[in-house]
């Protein structure tokens, strides 16, 4: 059987994490929690925080220094820079107007995507089909988030759960004459959303409405229950695109919102938890950059070679949520 034919390639990675570390224990300091609650609850143990001077425009910036080295390009191959984020350095202009000044690349388009926790999965599938449809030939596409910036720090329930950090990848457009031709590319992406749950998990505020930033508010429980039934439906829509079976996806690389959402979506997947991807418990839940960071470290660690078939997947304010299988 012939499976769908390859998309956007991938040829590099990269990440950037604040210096700053926030332990559990120090959050204990502050607030009415402690390590046992978080890591029982949550499996994180620590999250990085940023500092004076870094925005989600310089996490990005240098993620994607990161992934052009990676790649072994520079940035004059790039000609469209995607960055899936939910806190911007500006309400406008587009946070990738200012990565696209800090690199130095060409004039071709530079946008912003927000679909918060699953934004990474959005800014992928815009860029396959631009790829895809002549409309680019390398992209950037990264995750970056300082969630830190719009956190209630009062709010246990919510700001032992989120860190800051950008992950990035280099695309290629499927086609072009490289030594990365075959069987690699994206096979097939989801995209969900599902705006009658705004109230599960938003932020209360926003330019036309409050004129302030606001803060995050989350009704975890509920988002939980939503979580493991969106990520099972759309996983198994993925596989059934690509006409493949979980057992011969290498590597689940998930949004890291939860160790438990990780574990019960594995499970209900039946894929063994060794074959999941998992940051969570160093960098907490870093929304839009969660999927690229883990998607970089198991590069670079050796776990995820060329060849080896991925299954990238989130959930998260919108409700949105999605799945991307690639052939790295
Ligand atoms: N420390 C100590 N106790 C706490 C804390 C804390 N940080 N936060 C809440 N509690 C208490 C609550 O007050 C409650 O106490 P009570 O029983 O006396 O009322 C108790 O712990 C249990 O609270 P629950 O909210 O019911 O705890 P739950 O087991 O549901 O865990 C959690 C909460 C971790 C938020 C969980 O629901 C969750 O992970 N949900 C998914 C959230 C998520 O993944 N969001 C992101 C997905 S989308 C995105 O990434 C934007």
């Amino acid at each position: 059987m012939t499976g769908p034919t390859p998309g956007a390639r991938l040829l590099g990675s990269g990440s950037a994490l604040p210096p700053r570390v926030v332990t559990n224990a120090e959050l204990a300091e502050k607030i009415d929690t402690s390590d046992e609650w978080i890591v029982a609850r949550t499996g994180i143990r620590q999250r990085h925080i940023a500092g004076d001077g870094e925005t989600t425009a310089t996490l990005a910036t240098q993620a994607a220094r990161a992934a052009l080295d990676d790649a072994d390009l520079t940035p004059a191959d790039i000609d469209l820079i995607i960055v899936a984020t939910a806190t911007p350095d500006n309400t406008f202009p587009a946070t990738a107007t200012k990565v696209q000044h800090a690199l130095g690349c060409n004039g071709g388009p530079a946008f912003d995507v927000a679909a918060v926790c699953s934004g990474f999965l959005y800014a992928l599938a815009t860029a396959d089909s631009l790829l895809r449809t002549g409309g680019a030939t390398r992209a950037l596409v990264i995750g970056a988030e300082t969630f830190s910036r719009i956190l209630d720090w009062e709010d246990r329930t919510t700001c032992v759960l989120f860190g800051d950090g950008a992950g990035a990848v280099v695309l290629e457009a499927p086609g072009l004459d490289t030594a990365r031709k075959g069987e690699a590319g994206i096979l097939a992406t989801r995209l969900h959303a599902d705006g009658a749950q705004h109230d599960l998990l938003y932020v209360d505020g926003g330019p036309s409405s409050t004129q302030t930033v606001g803060h995050l508010r989350m009704k975890g429980r509920e988002v939980f229950r939503h979580a493991v039934v969106n990520l099972a439906g759309v996983l198994g829509e993925v596989l059934e695109d690509a006409g493949v079976s979980a057992e011969e996806i290498d590597w689940v690389v998930p949004h890291q919102a939860n160790a438990r959402i990780l574990d019960a979506t594995a499970k209900k997947l039946g894929i063994p938890p060794e074959k999941v991807i998992v940051t969570v418990d160093r960098h907490a839940n870093t929304s839009a950059a969660s999927v690229p960071l883990a998607l970089d470290e198991a590069r670079r660690d050796g776990r995820i070679k060329a060849g080896d078939l991925l299954m990238l997947e989130a959930m998260g304010g919108g409700f949105t949520w999605g799945a991307c299988l690639l052939r790295a």
